[in-house]
């Protein structure tokens, strides 16, 4: 598939926005119930935390044809924070092309060991790029409890 990575700019943010709540909708709600996905997709209309994210961390976009199809960001130099495939392009290798530069990233900021806290639903994605689970544990968002599972990586 034809992809073009570059950072993210601050007028990405409503593409970046728009696929987070979205994909959350209608694929994180196979594992989330209808309450956990509405609270978890409000966090789209943060904008200042968008903006924050942006400018601090290293934060990426998969373009196709000029559309942003993806997103990733990397918090602390080494803690994956953030994975998110537009819902229409899934499978399609997307996540995998990302995540390879995340984690080269994470190597030339000096660290071996990338780590992350995931979705039930990207779950088996990272144990396919030989993640391991070191604890499932309950994250709680606006009084709202997830479960998700925190995962590491030797790079
Ligand atoms: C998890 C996610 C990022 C994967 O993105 P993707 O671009 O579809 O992943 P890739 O195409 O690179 O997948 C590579 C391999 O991982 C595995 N994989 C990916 N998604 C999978 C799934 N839902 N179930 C089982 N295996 C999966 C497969 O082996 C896949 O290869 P294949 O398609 O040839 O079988 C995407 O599904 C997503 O956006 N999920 C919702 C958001 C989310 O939960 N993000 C994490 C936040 S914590």
């Amino acid at each position: 598939m034809d992809l073009n990575i570059r950072q993210a700019t601050l007028e990405d943010i409503p593409y970046i926005t728009s696929i987070f709540r979205d994909t959350i909708i209608h694929i994180n709600s196979r594992d989330y119930s209808d309450k956990q996905v509405n609270v978890w997709a409000t966090g789209a209309n943060d904008v200042e935390k968008w903006t924050e994210r942006i400018k601090n961390a290293y934060f990426i976009v998969a373009e196709h044809k000029d559309d942003i199809v993806g997103f990733a960001y990397l918090t602390k130099g080494y803690y994956f924070d953030g994975l998110f495939i537009h819902k229409d392009f899934q499978r399609r290798g997307i996540a995998t092309h990302l995540m390879r530069i995340i984690e080269s990233q994470v190597i030339d900021n000096g660290y071996e060991v990338i780590k992350s806290d995931v979705s039930i639903t990207a779950l088996p994605f990272f144990e396919n790029q030989y993640y391991d689970v070191e604890k499932k544990q309950i994250k709680n968002i606006k009084g709202i409890n997830f479960e998700n599972y925190l995962v590491s990586k030797q790079l």
